[in-house]
Order: C-alpha cells, then sequence, then structure tokens
C-alpha cells in the first residue's frame, strides 16, 4: 500500500487524501478485500462488467488465445479473433455498419470516429471543419474526444488546446422544437462535418436520459443536410438500455457508431468504431492522402478479440437476455416507487439502468458535495456506488439476483431516510 499512496496515480483521483482500496479477488457480483470484505460491485466498475467478474468461460477463451496467438501487428496481418468478433458484431449492429475498425478504449473508438469523419470531407475535397455535440456531454478524455464533450473543471486545464465545438440542448418535451430550428440553422451553412451522442441516456452528465423519438427528429435534419451523425455507444452498447444497442431504439441509423465498455464483459480494453458503406466509399482511393492513418500497437488483440466473442455469445443467450429485462423490470419498479420521497428529485430508468436525483440545496452537479457523503455512506456498507454530484445510479452486471438487486434498492432506501433525519442533509452545498 506504501508503494501505491506514493507511486501511483489513479484515475480521476486528487494525489491528496487518496486511499484506495485494495481487492484481492473478484467473483460474480462482488469484490473480495484482503480484509474479508464482500463489496457489491453496483456500478460494474465502471460501467464495463457486465456479466460478473472472473467469469469461467471469458476466462478459459483468454487463456485458450493466450496459449495459441497473443498478438500480432494488425497493419499487413489478420487473424480469426478479429475476424470473429467483425462477424458477430456485424449480425447485430444496425443494418447499415459495414466496417469495422479496433482501438483500445471508449476514447479512443471515439477519437476514430471523429477522425474518420473529418478525413471524409477531406477526401470528399469539401472540407467542412464544425463539429456539433450535445450539452453536457461525456465523449472520454483524449483531446479529439474532450474537444466534443461539455467544457467544465475537468477540461479547464485544456480549453486553450481543444477544436471549438457548437453545442445544442438535449432535447425534451419542451425544447425540441427550438432544439431543432437550431440544428437546421447550424447546418444549413454546409459547414458541419459531424453531430455527436450519446444516444438516449447521457452517462457522465447523470445518467441524464431523453426520448428515441426526439433524436431521431434531430438525426433526420443533421442527415438532410449530410452531416455525419456518430452514435457514441461506448456506455449504452451491448445491452445497457435494454437494446442491445441503444441505436435499435432509433428510427434513423447513425453514420458511425463507437464502442467499448462491456465489449469484452470488463475483461480486456478494447475499442471499436463501427461505419457504414457510405464513409467506408470515401477511403475506397488508392490515393496515399486518402488513406486512414492511425493505429494504436495493440489494435485488434487477439486475446481481447477473444474475450469480446465469448461476452457476446454470452450476451446472446436466452438467460442473459432475460436477466437484462428482468432487471430493467425491477429498477423501473423502484424508480416508480421511490419517485415521491421527499429527498428524491428525480427518479428515472431505461434498461439496467437507474437514476436517482437527490433534492439538495445545491444544483445536481458532478461536484455537489453529497457525493462524498453517498459514496462512503454505501462503501461503509459494503455496496460500491460512485455516485455523479447528487445524482445515485445503479447499474449491475446482469448476473446479479433479484434479491441482491433488491438489498441495494433497500440499502437506498435507508440512505434516503439517513438524509432526510440524519447527519447526511448538513454536508450538502
Ligand atoms: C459515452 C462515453 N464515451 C466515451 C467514454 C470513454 O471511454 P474510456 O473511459 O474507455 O476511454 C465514456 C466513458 O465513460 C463514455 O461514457
Amino acid at each position: 500500500m506504501q508503494t501505491d499512496r506514493d507511486h501511483i496515480w489513479h484515475p480521476f483521483t486528487s494525489l491528496v487524501g487518496m486511499s484506495p482500496i485494495p481487492v484481492e479477488s473478484a467473483k460474480g457480483v462482488y469484490l473480495f478485500t484482503p480484509d474479508g470484505r464482500k463489496i457489491i460491485d453496483a456500478v460494474s466498475s465502471w460501467w464495463v462488467n457486465i456479466h460478473g467478474h472472473s467469469h469461467p468461460r471469458i476466462a478459459n477463451a483468454i487463456y485458450e488465445q493466450a496459449n495459441t496467438l497473443e498478438h500480432v501487428i494488425f497493419a499487413g496481418f489478420t487473424h480469426k479473433p478479429a475476424i470473429k468478433l467483425t462477424q458477430r458484431l456485424l449480425s447485430v449492429l444496425p443494418e447499415n455498419q459495414k466496417r469495422i475498425f479496433f482501438s483500445d478504449n471508449g476514447s479512443t473508438a471515439v477519437e476514430v470516429a471523429l477522425k474518420m469523419a473529418m478525413q471524409f470531407w477531406f477526401n470528399k475535397q469539401k472540407p467542412r471543419k464544425k463539429v456539433i455535440a450535445l450539452e453536457g456531454a461525456y465523449h472520454g478524455d483524449t483531446f479529439g474526444s474532450m474537444s466534443v464533450g461539455e467544457r467544465g473543471d475537468f477540461t479547464r486545464p485544456f480549453h486553450p488546446f481543444l477544436f471549438e465545438v457548437e453545442y445544442i440542448p438535449v432535447p425534451d418535451a419542451e425544447n425540441i422544437d427550438a432544439v431543432a430550428t437550431r440544428l437546421t440553422e447550424l447546418v444549413s451553412t454546409n459547414e458541419v462535418a459531424a453531430f455527436i451522442f450519446e444516444p438516449l441516456v447521457q452517462a457522465a452528465a447523470g445518467m441524464v436520459m431523453y426520448p428515441a423519438e426526439y433524436l431521431d427528429t434531430l438525426l433526420r435534419v443533421a442527415k438532410d443536410h449530410g452531416v455525419i451523425c456518430i452514435a457514441d455507444e461506448v456506455f449504452t452498447g451491448f445491452g445497457r438500455t435494454g437494446t442491445l444497442f441503444a441505436t435499435q431504439q432509433l428510427s434513423v441509423l447513425p453514420d458511425i457508431m463507437a464502442l467499448s465498455k462491456g465489449i469484452t464483459g470488463g475483461t480486456l480494453p478494447l475499442g471499436v468504431t463501427t461505419c457504414s458503406e457510405k464513409i467506408e466509399d470515401a477511403f475506397m482511393s488508392s490515393e496515399r492522402s486518402h488513406t486512414f492513418y492511425h493505429g494504436h500497437s495493440y489494435t485488434a488483440n487477439p486475446i481481447a478479440c477473444a474475450a469480446a466473442c465469448e461476452s457476446f455469445d454470452l450476451l446472446m443467450a436466452f438467460e442473459c437476455r432475460e436477466a437484462i429485462e428482468q432487471i430493467g423490470i425491477q429498477q423501473q419498479k423502484f424508480a416508480e416507487q421511490i419517485s415521491n420521497h421527499p429527498m428524491i428529485r428525480d427518479a428515472r430508468a431505461c434498461g439496467t439502468i437507474l437514476a436517482l436525483e437527490l433534492e439538495t440545496s445545491g444544483r445536481t452537479s458532478y461536484f455537489n458535495q453529497l457525493r462524498n457523503t453517498i459514496y462512503n455512506y454505501f462503501l461503509e456498507r459494503d455496496i460500491l456506488l460512485r455516485p455523479l454530484g447528487n445524482v445515485i445510479y445503479t447499474l449491475p452486471p446482469y448476473v446479479i439476483t433479484s434479491a441482491e438487486l433488491d438489498s441495494v434498492h433497500r440499502a437506498i432506501q435507508g440512505f434516503l431516510e439517513f438524509l432526510q433525519t440524519g447527519d447526511g442533509a448538513t454536508e450538502e452545498t
């Protein structure tokens, strides 16, 4: 632990006062610590672990692949795990998706998506320079993905280095006409290269949910003006919103999609960017400057692809699809049941995701002080929740039992009582 304290830099964590909890092993929905704690992972370890920890089938697929072909340069070479994964993904992705580009994580999947869209216009010799994103968006931490995300305290040191982006509000029943009008104004200049969005749920923004029909309205406007539509499904992909992909709930298909997180069941880092024939066509050229010069050392790592194939097969099995449905029903029921609690500002659910916005004197924000009270309260009770400010959310691995999920819901209910009557109420901003 001393080495950790003195030499390891943890993500999204201040170097002052950090004290990470050591985890020795994990199985199913539980994390086990060396001092005997059994912590329920109600957030799927940063939203990646969809089949539970240390799943024997994925572990075995990794072992077999590591003993066969652990890695090979993916420029000029190929291998079965990448081909099998491509076949599996194309069998379920929206029908217009045609080609797969591999990278290592969600940020790079988005980075690749943006670069593909920008080079599409370059190759067409019709340069377009503007990108449109939604307010509150989070698309990752590399420079391109940061540029299209909401600007705030996280990104402030880098603002001078980020490219310009036009933001439009997340559509809702009240503003949809105004947002569509604003988007029409922006795209009518024919300068807009791409529109990027997190379909149905803006995760890091605080699990902000918005209906497919409003997104369809915006996508129609964008498509009418030739704008490339990029669905960032890094978070929503692989069953999170109830369907395999959130875009399956849309009528208008995206041109490019970014995937990661759940793709390997939370075992190994892997990112995927997929594109339609229209995008691919702009790169079908022997002109050297039309080639997509992008790649990573671990592009399409065979072990990660093998893990993803096994995770995909588990996801497609009847039991898993049923589990996703049952979790969805249970989360929705709890959201409805708790929505009138005086400490709840808003309760919402989408697929396997439950989000509860807590009543505080401060505004809803990542930096709301209630965050630490919530985090510590649940950890003391061996429940891992990682609230986004005053938004508590749960999105468990799909192997969670209904009794286990119920115990998390009951703990949340207990916390609300604690807030109403106890010390928690005084700690907010
Ligand atoms: C919608 C979305 N896009 C991209 C990312 C970045 O993914 P990664 O953390 O793997 O770089 C995230 C991460 O939370 C995300 O939620």
